[in-house]
């Protein structure tokens, strides 16, 4: 990967580089999509990174077919497809070497319910941009705290490359497009459909109530559907700040992560304003 991505800068190609831990789906594509439009050449990741599992039955489960995601990628264009075995990522061991300091950015939502989740992230991004030293880097609005993340530390790191962000992929009924899907029964992923239906439920009334009465009562929504939220909440776009009122001009964004048949579901619905241009 290294001699080519030195060969490509040589011939002074852009390079678009998407970083994936595998079992591919629209919404990954989506982002290849993106990148072969933009880039003379394209990088696909496919690394499945211990350091951001904080439960380890979740990383022993984690879907793992590389044939399929190549078979998935076969016909989109001409794709360079990075597989790294863990030694190469981590050749010191998966230990973490200096936490990355991402301050209130890792202590909300996701970093709050999966402590060590973000560092692990962080560090995977960094190994993984060293090797693609990348012009633009795709990510999906899906993991909306993570690409808030890694935009935040592509300053800290001084990086040259730019973030692309790209909208949220969603099955028929709205559910966000995940590998995790696979995992529930069809009832079930039928039936999730009513995430996206409630957090768009929240966009349309934020001028008819309070936000934190709109919260309360999205909350019960779910729950009457069999849905158990773990966290709903409605932050700036850009410091994760929990926001009570919508002010004009500003970028508010809902963030959710729900229980379902014990599959664990994330998405968000941008509420006011637009993302900041990374
Ligand atoms: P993974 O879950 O495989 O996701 C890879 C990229 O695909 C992420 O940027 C994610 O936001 C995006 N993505 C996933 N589902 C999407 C959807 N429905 N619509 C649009 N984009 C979607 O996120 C990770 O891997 C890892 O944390 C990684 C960044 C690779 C670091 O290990």
């Amino acid at each position: 990967m290294a001699s080519a991505m030195v060969r490509w800068a040589k011939e002074n190609k852009t390079t678009g580089f998407v970083p994936t831990m595998g079992a591919l789906h629209e919404g990954h594509i989506s982002l290849v999509q993106a990148s072969l439009k933009e880039n003379d050449i394209t990088v696909l990741s496919v690394f499945v990174n211990p350091t951001q599992f904080n439960d380890a039955s979740d990383l022993e489960k984690y879907p793992r077919n590389l044939e399929k995601d190549l078979a998935l990628l076969k016909n989109l264009g001409e794709i360079a497809v990075f597989a790294p075995a863990i030694q190469e990522i981590y050749p010191q061991g998966t230990e973490l070497q200096q936490p990355a300091d991402l301050g209130f950015l890792e202590k909300t939502m996701e970093g709050k319910h999966r402590p060590g989740h973000f560092q692990g992230v962080v560090q995977v991004v960094n190994r993984l941009l060293n090797i693609v030293p990348a012009s633009k880097l795709y990510m999906g609005q899906k993991d909306f705290q993570q690409f808030t993340i890694i935009r935040f530390m592509l300053t800290v790191w001084n990086s040259p490359t730019q973030l692309v962000v790209c909208p949220v992929i969603r099955e028929e009924n709205g559910l966000a497009m995940s590998s995790r899907n696979e995992r529930l029964s069809g009832e079930a992923r039928k039936n999730a459909g009513e995430i996206f239906r409630v957090l768009q439920w929240i966009k349309s009334s934020i001028h008819e109530s309070s936000l934190e009465s709109l919260l309360l009562e999205a909350w019960k929504m779910l729950e009457a559907q069999s849905l158990s939220p773990e966290y709903l909440e409605i932050v700036d776009c850009t410091t994760l700040q929990p926001v009570k009122y919508i002010e004009e001009g500003s970028c508010a964004v809902v963030c959710i992560a729900v229980w379902v048949e014990g599959v664990r579901l994330i998405d968000n619905v941008i509420l006011n304003g637009k993302l900041l241009p990374a």
